[in-house]
């Protein structure tokens, strides 16, 4: 008699980590998610739109949230939510999977990957792997966002990238609940905290930025968002090669090509 079929899934690669959460506290990533060009080019262009959300911790709701917003732009969505932790695994929602998996995604071939507050967590000697088995995965055309948080949302980073590698950096955040844009600094990703020194491109964007944020604080008069763009207007005459996006008048968000803050590797 034979016994049932063995159905082989990859090991997951990864290391279960600090399940912190909050309801909303991606709200800006899925806000740019849905305004960025290529992210929604890519996911209009895609015959199966699976995206998944890497290392969701011990709730779900930031993948609900991100589901509910991607299935505006797109409706026919699949969206799988991933952890290693097997014990955060919870039944499926309102048509949103819950798997365990990790960098190797389970084996998904996904268009998209959202990965928030997952590799903040390791050394920063895993990134380029951890990057690489993702990149690995993607469908063709596809794209991960690699990003880290505050608590509640209001300070944001994160690096957008293809199969080929980083291809961009966005800063996003509350301009009410800052000082000065370097206040960011704090939720670099992994591949860059290290990174803002002097000398180093990271390190002169902040500064620059703070330089433009205080010379724009003549606008605080309108609002901290028209403050915002006062100082993006500042950066690029100056020559900051900042990305343009469709209208996103709630969040205060920096983009620039990942060329722009790529670390430089020449020893000083
Ligand atoms: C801090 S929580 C982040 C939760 C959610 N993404 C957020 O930003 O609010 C990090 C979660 O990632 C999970 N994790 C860590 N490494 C992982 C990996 N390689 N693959 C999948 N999940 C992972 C941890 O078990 C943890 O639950």
């Amino acid at each position: 008699m034979s016994g049932s079929p063995t159905i082989t899934r990859p090991r997951p690669v990864g290391i279960p980590t600090r399940g912190t959460t909050n309801a909303n506290r991606l709200r800006r990533a899925d806000r740019w998610l849905v305004h960025s060009p290529r992210v929604l080019a890519a996911l209009a262009s895609a015959a199966d739109p699976l995206v998944v959300d890497l290392g969701y911790g011990r709730l779900p709701v930031t993948t609900l949230e991100l589901a509910a917003r991607l299935r505006v732009v797109r409706p026919d969505i699949t969206v799988v939510g991933l952890e290693i932790d097997p014990q955060r695994i919870v039944p499926d929602v309102d048509g949103v999977q819950f798997r365990v998996g990790g960098f190797e995604l389970a084996g998904l071939r996904p268009m998209l990957v959202r990965a928030f507050n997952v590799l903040r967590q390791y050394p920063v000697e895993s990134v380029a792997e951890a990057w690489a088995v993702m990149q690995d995965r993607l469908a063709p055309g596809g794209l991960i966002v690699d990003g880290t948080c505050d608590e509640l949302g209001r300070r944001a980073c994160w690096v957008l990238l293809d199969r080929d590698g980083p291809v961009s950096l966005t800063l996003a955040c509350d301009p009410r609940h800052i000082d000065r844009p370097s206040d960011l600094a704090e939720r670099l990703p992994k591949v860059l905290i290290h990174h803002n020194v002097p000398g180093q491109p990271i390190h002169s964007l902040l500064s620059a930025a703070d330089r433009a944020w205080a010379a724009s604080a003549g606008q605080s008069v309108f609002g901290p968002r028209h403050r915002w763009r006062a100082m993006l207007a500042e950066l690029r005459a100056a020559g900051i090669p900042l990305a343009t996006t469709r209208r996103n008048e709630r969040d205060a968000i920096l983009t620039v090509p990942w060329a722009a803050v790529a670390p430089d590797a020449t020893p000083g």
